[in-house]
């Protein structure tokens, strides 16, 4: 078995972001995509399997966890926080958990790299168990808003020193004696409620998040599969999720399917290159997370679902994805949540769509990896598409993307992948300046979709 600080990746906030250490890529026009792929293991399952299994009695053993940057960080911080993390074999992980209220205070910072999703997460986890530790994240991560979770876990009694404007570096002191929380989600976001459902693990009492606006829900699957005492209503069209604190959760043997965020690009891919005939297998369809799919086939994409299945207890399918001409639709803003990562890759379908693509509710995109509405749209520019954009809103004018530009990724991964799927079809190659962020959560990126036919390559 090795060892988790040894395992190879580096953590991104060890990376200095400079321009001379920037690795650019090239993407130009490709012959058709052809072929059978898997993608990586869906992100969001693979940072809960950890963190649950942290807390959980007894040995969890996760199959087909995303080995990408953010993931192994948070695999580093259960480590540090008193879990056992040990791997034996590609994507096979054992988690031994010190159960709930076992945590203890870390020797040095919790450094969750590039993950708002892990950082945001752990603070939920610490918060209610009376340790103190100090969580710090790279240049993009310290730059985003980390008082939507400190707001509603000092409810609980659980103290932070942060950054100016709440922000990373923060040092958490978890609350000796946490008080039951109800708290209604101001935005809509499944890390915070992930964050305050997992502060309710061990806080005595019910503790309640209320979501007007349904976001992703693996926390409550995986937790009641846990067998946490969880239970999910719905009053006014609102969900309200109530948790019983300080029930013991039980070990559990995971399989995590493959990420449907990162499965999106070599669709976009394959719907816009002339020819392309591609399946991607084991793709997780939880329904929180299909909203992509369903805007690409309104657009009159061809993908079709074949040998649909249940697996780590999600729905799941192969994606049967052929070359396409879209149209352009307006994407409406409830929408969004369920496709809140897949904005950029659907703005780069939408330029060789024929017509308009209006794209309404974006406001969560300023506040991700970078702010993404501004990202996006100034890569369709500098690749010759017109846009149109607002406050949470951006319009983006098809007809196939001239190319020739070269992309700032602001630290982005999923901006890197998305222009790099454009240039496939563009006139002239793309280019993005920085394509080591990819490695946050798409381990393999490059090689996949060069196995598949792209023209990918160091610039
Ligand atoms: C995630 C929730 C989303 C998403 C992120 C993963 C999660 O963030 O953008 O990539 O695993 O809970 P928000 O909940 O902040 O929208």
């Amino acid at each position: 078995m090795y060892e988790v600080p040894q395992f190879q990746f580096r953590t991104v906030s060890s990376m200095p972001h400079d321009a001379e250490k920037a690795a650019p890529l090239l993407s130009r026009k490709a012959g058709p995509l052809k072929g059978r792929i898997r993608v990586p293991g869906d992100k969001s399952m693979s940072h809960r399997a950890l963190m649950f299994g942290a807390v959980a009695r007894g040995e969890t053993v996760i199959e087909g966890l995303l080995e990408a940057e953010d993931v192994v960080n948070t695999g580093k911080a259960m480590k540090a926080l008193g879990a056992t993390v040990d791997r034996d074999g590609s994507g096979r992980w054992h988690v031994k958990g010190v159960g709930i209220g076992g945590l203890s205070s870390p020797r040095a910072d919790l450094d969750f790299g590039n993950s708002g999703t892990g950082v945001r997460l752990a603070m939920g986890l610490m918060a209610s168990t009376p340790l103190v530790a100090r969580c710090v994240g790279d240049a993009s991560l310290s730059r985003r808003p980390m008082g939507r979770v400190t707001r509603p876990l000092a409810q609980f009694g659980t103290r932070f020193e942060t950054a100016e404007g709440d922000r990373l570096p923060l040092t958490l002191h978890g609350a000796k004696n946490p008080v039951p929380v109800t708290y209604t989600l101001p935005v809509a976001s499944a890390q915070v409620k992930s964050a305050v459902l997992l502060a309710g693990l061990n806080t005595p009492g019910v503790t309640t998040v209320i979501e007007p606006v349904p976001t992703r829900d693996h926390t409550e699957r995986m937790l009641t599969s846990f067998g946490a005492s969880i239970s999910v209503t719905e009053k006014d069209g609102a969900r309200h999720i109530a948790i019983e604190g300080r029930h013991e959760l039980k070990a559990q043997h995971i399989d995590v399917p493959g990420d449907p965020s990162s499965a999106a690009f070599p669709m976009v891919a394959a719907l816009i290159t002339e020819g392309s005939d591609i399946v991607i297998e084991n793709i997780m369809l939880n329904p929180t997370r299909t909203g992509l799919i369903q805007t690409l086939q309104e657009m009159g994409a061809d993908i079709v679902l074949e040998n649909r299945r249940q697996a780590g207890g999600e729905d799941v399918a192969d994606l049967h994805v052929r070359h396409s001409r879209l149209k352009g639709v307006r994407v409406p803003q409830e929408r969004a949540p369920s496709m809140i990562d897949e904005y950029p890759i659907l703005a780069v379908a939408a330029s060789y769509a024929e017509g308009t693509t209006r794209m309404e509710g974006l406001e969560e995109l300023r506040v991700k990896e970078s702010d993404r509405l501004a990202a996006v749209e100034s890569g369709l520019q500098v690749n010759g598409i017109i846009t149109h954009s607002g406050r949470d809103w951006l319009e983006v004018h098809g007809g196939g993307a001239p190319g020739g530009g070269t992309v700032v990724t602001h630290m982005d991964h999923r901006i890197a992948m998305s222009f790099l799927v454009m240039g496939l079809a563009s006139r002239i190659h793309t280019t993005v300046d920085d394509s080591r962020f990819i490695a946050t959560s798409f381990p393999g990126f490059t090689e996949l979709m060069n196995g598949l036919g792209a023209r990918m390559q160091p610039a």
